[in-house]
């Protein structure tokens, strides 16, 4: 089950994060500040009362979505459920007037470039020195408009 994470959540989505990016977590208190920016896109997968997976974006300049971080639990992977939460963020992202759904992956991130890739996401441009330990970002585009998102 997809549903919009509550303040409540963000211990174990600080938990989750840790897991999922032992270099480089986002700190709790910068979850919170994401969930209190877009709670309506801030979304944890629930399965059997546990949060396995979370995704949470934010508007910028009105017309761009900017998914700022997905992860799904290690020992859940490979079984839908970070495509789901993409899915639903996307559907969010269209109803809350993005044109567009932005996103940073390491190039070297092979399961996250494979996910985007499958659901319709194009390569613009590194960022150069992006992630802590100095590595680049690879910035992906999908454009949300109704009949273009499917090409
Ligand atoms: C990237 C991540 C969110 C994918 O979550 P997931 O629930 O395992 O993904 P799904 O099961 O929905 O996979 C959907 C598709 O993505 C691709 N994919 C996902 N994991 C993959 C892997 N390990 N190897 C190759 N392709 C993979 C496949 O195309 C897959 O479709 P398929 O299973 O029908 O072949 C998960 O691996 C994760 O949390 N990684 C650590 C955090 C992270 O890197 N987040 C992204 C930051 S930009």
């Amino acid at each position: 089950m997809i549903r919009e994470a509550s303040p409540r959540d963000l211990g174990w989505i600080a938990v989750l994060e840790e897991k999922c990016f032992p270099k480089y977590p986002y700190p709790r208190w910068f979850l919170a500040m994401l969930h209190s920016i877009s709670p309506s896109l801030f979304l944890v997968y629930e399965a059997d009362g546990r949060i396995i997976g979370y995704a949470s974006t934010i508007i910028r300049r009105r017309i761009i979505c900017h998914l700022m971080s997905l992860c799904v639990e290690p020992s859940m992977r490979r079984r839908g459920v970070g495509r789901a939460l993409l899915d639903e963020t996307e559907r969010r992202s269209r109803e809350a007037g993005c044109s567009t759904l932005r996103l940073e992956v390491s190039y070297v991130n092979m399961p996250a470039l494979r996910l985007y890739s499958s659901l319709g996401y194009r390569p613009a441009y590194f960022k150069p020195g992006y992630y802590p330990g100095g590595e680049p970002a690879l910035v992906m585009y999908k454009a949300l408009l109704l009949g273009r998102d499917k090409l």
